[in-house]
């Protein structure tokens, strides 16, 4: 079983610093999403972001992470984008569709989350075409949580992947070129976690592992490309795209959404999922 070996199970104290590092990179995702207005250029978001994150004594994790460097603190990414665009001159208009990701490390832990939203505005976008953008950003969030209480201890990793696929059915295309991680002192940890069904149900989930749900919609086909810039990945139709992503924490009693400012609590409830008494006495 890929990674079954090479988990970081966490105690609860390092999961306690796990959201402090998850907080941080919820305050900076809520500054930009308070930001986001049309005639903003992709890169002003990512000042918001890194001002918070560095005032807040936090270092940004994407900030030249991986081959090439990525060069940001956010990723930023518009209509056709999937994931991973680099922000930049880039000016926003009313009706576009933007995912916001973020990632931070405090003393040696790490954060990481995303939300997408439409830039508020008058647009000129087709009423019909605005509808099933917004429907694109909400199906994706709640596969997000559906993917997250399937967090369940003695249960399959594979559960968060069909808890995924079997929310979204054949409404959006599924992106399988990508997906969540496994998240601790380094941001991509085992195990790497598919947003779909696979006949390898994968390791058995216990308390103590922590693992960042990132599941990617289309509205088209959920095909993907990386742009000449190395990072930005696309889709290949044109289609636009959604990515949600908490970061997440399994632990004795229940669940704790390190990256959501109430801890999960209000969701995990709806969706009938047992919460931690660490995010509600934290
Ligand atoms: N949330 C993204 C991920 O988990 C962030 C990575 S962007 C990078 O893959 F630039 F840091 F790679
Ligand atoms: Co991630």
């Amino acid at each position: 079983m890929l990674g079954r070996d090479r988990i970081q199970y966490k105690t609860p104290d390092q999961v306690r610093l796990m959201r402090a590092a998850g907080l941080i990179v919820a305050d900076a995702l809520q500054a930009v999403r308070a930001a986001l207005a049309p005639g903003l250029t992709t890169g002003d978001l990512d000042r918001v972001a890194n001002e918070l994150i560095v005032g807040r004594g936090a270092t940004p994790s994407f900030l030249n992470y991986g081959r090439p460097p990525y060069p940001a603190t956010l990723c930023v990414s518009v209509n056709d984008e999937v994931v991973h665009g680099i922000p930049g001159s880039k000016v926003l208009r009313a009706g576009d569709v933007v995912s916001v990701d973020c990632g931070a490390i405090l003393a040696g832990w790490h954060g990481d989350s995303a939300f997408t939203a439409v830039v508020p505005g008058d647009s000129e976008r087709d009423p019909e075409l605005a509808k099933t953008d917004q429907d694109l950003i909400d199906t994706t969030e709640e596969s997000m949580w559906r993917g997250i209480a399937a967090i369940v201890a003695g249960e399959r990793l594979n559960a968060i992947g069909v808890a995924v696929e079997d929310f979204v059915g054949d409404r959006f295309g599924l992106v399988e070129d990508y997906g969540g991680h496994g998240i601790g002192t380094e941001m991509h940890q085992a195990p790497h976690v598919l947003n779909y069904r696979t006949r390898d149900r994968g390791p058995k989930l216990r308390a103590g592992i922590c693992l960042a749900i990132e599941p990617m919609l289309t509205a088209g086909n959920p095909d993907t490309r990386v742009l000449s810039d190395e990072w930005t990945v696309a889709t290949v139709d044109g289609g636009n795209a959604a990515h949600w992503e908490h970061s997440v924490a399994l632990l004795e009693d229940g669940l704790w959404v390190l990256t959501a400012h109430d801890g999960g609590v209000s969701k995990l409830t709806e969706l009938g999922a047992p919460v931690s008494s660490l995010a509600t006495s934290a």
